[in-house]
């Protein structure tokens, strides 16, 4: 018997079908099927699961199971329904997904630095009225979060030109980028971001962390991008900085309820971008041939990937 490899997605996943195929023809030796599929005795020689979006339940029906690959890049959800769970989580770290996300953050950056949200507002209302220019060089982007994601955009900021701050939790060291760490350190990257982007993983460290007092020490007629999750930014604190011009413009790609809902105030804010949580979709393909890779050593050496640290909570 071919030992079975489940993929357990939220029911009605209108990818899963695309899902199996792709870890299929990366895996072609093994058994990839869908969790619904496989009865208890299969579900019950499983030591590995495939996930994207579970639901923890269906994973508490794998009784075996020593780790779970996600397709994701973030798993807060996963580490938060099953905080007694016993197996390890492997999120998807992919160069590709890194380097889309690294696209994104320099695309909305340029979008704000180069003012085209005002250039469109002055557009709709025929009005020829140039805007004075400050350069990249002076202008100062503070990255929270320099992880696999974090760190790629800083280095294509620098190399647009931008001065770039970045934090994180433990110090680091990165070719021209000025960096801090640490809670208290967080005010002081605040105060010289011009634009703020935030590639900080969802935790309960960083759920609210840019709430009143911390958007406060934005300059005045700084601007925002949200490309982690929602709840790190506390959004009554945001709509009240937008709404006195403290902040200038927010670009937001994630919310605590996604799809946005209609009635939400940010979808008809005139200083907010809404985006679809598109900034950096998972590459099918090269997700499943991560891993394959990282399921194939499993099986020759019983090596489990580096996991996310349930205690941290990324
Ligand atoms: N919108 C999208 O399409 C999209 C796509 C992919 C990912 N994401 C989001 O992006 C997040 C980041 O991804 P990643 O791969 O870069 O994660 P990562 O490699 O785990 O990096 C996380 C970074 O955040 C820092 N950090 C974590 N907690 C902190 C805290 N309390 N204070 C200060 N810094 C803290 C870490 O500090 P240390 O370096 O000191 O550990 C690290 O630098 C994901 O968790 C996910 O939610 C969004």
């Amino acid at each position: 018997v071919k030992r079975v490899i489940p993929f357990v997605c939220a029911p009605g996943d209108a990818e899963a079908g695309d899902w199996l195929e792709a870890l299929r023809c990366a895996m072609p030796d093994e058994n990839v099927a869908l969790l619904a599929a496989l009865d208890a005795p299969a579900r019950a020689t499983c030591t590995v699961a495939i996930v994207a979006n579970p639901r923890p339940e269906d994973l508490r029906t794998l009784p075996r199971l020593r780790w779970v690959h996600s397709v994701w890049a973030g798993v807060e959800r996963l580490v938060n329904d099953l905080p007694d769970a016993a197996f390890d989580i492997v999120r998807l770290v992919d160069p590709r997904l890194t380097d889309t996300m690294a696209e994104a953050v320099l695309a909305w950056t340029l979008f704000l630095h180069r003012d085209m949200p005002q250039y469109a507002r002055q557009q709709a209302a025929r009005q020829w009225h140039a805007l004075a220019y400050r350069s990249a060089q002076d202008t100062t982007v503070g990255l929270l979060g320099l992880g696999a994601l974090g760190e790629a955009a800083a280095a294509r900021l620098v190399g647009a030109g931008f001065k770039v701050c970045g934090w994180s939790r433990h110090a680091r060291s990165l070719p021209d980028v000025t960096t801090y760490s640490g809670l208290e350190a967080l005010p002081d990257v605040l105060r010289v971001s011009n634009i703020l982007v935030c590639l900080l993983p969802l935790t309960a460290e960083t759920r609210g962390l840019l709430d009143a007092a911390m958007l406060a020490h934005l300059p005045v007629g700084a601007s925002l991008i949200n490309f982690a999750r929602g709840p790190i930014v506390d959004e009554g604190a945001l709509r009240e900085a937008l709404d006195t011009s403290h902040i200038r413009h927010a670009v937001l790609d994630v919310f605590d309820v996604e799809p946005l809902p209609s009635q939400r105030w940010e979808w008809a804010h005139p200083n907010v971008t809404v985006l679809p949580h598109i900034s950096a979709p998972t590459d099918r393909d090269t997700a499943s041939s991560i891993v394959a890779a990282h399921i194939r050593r499993y099986r020759e050496d019983g090596t489990i990937p580096p996991c996310v640290d349930r205690v941290r909570g990324y």
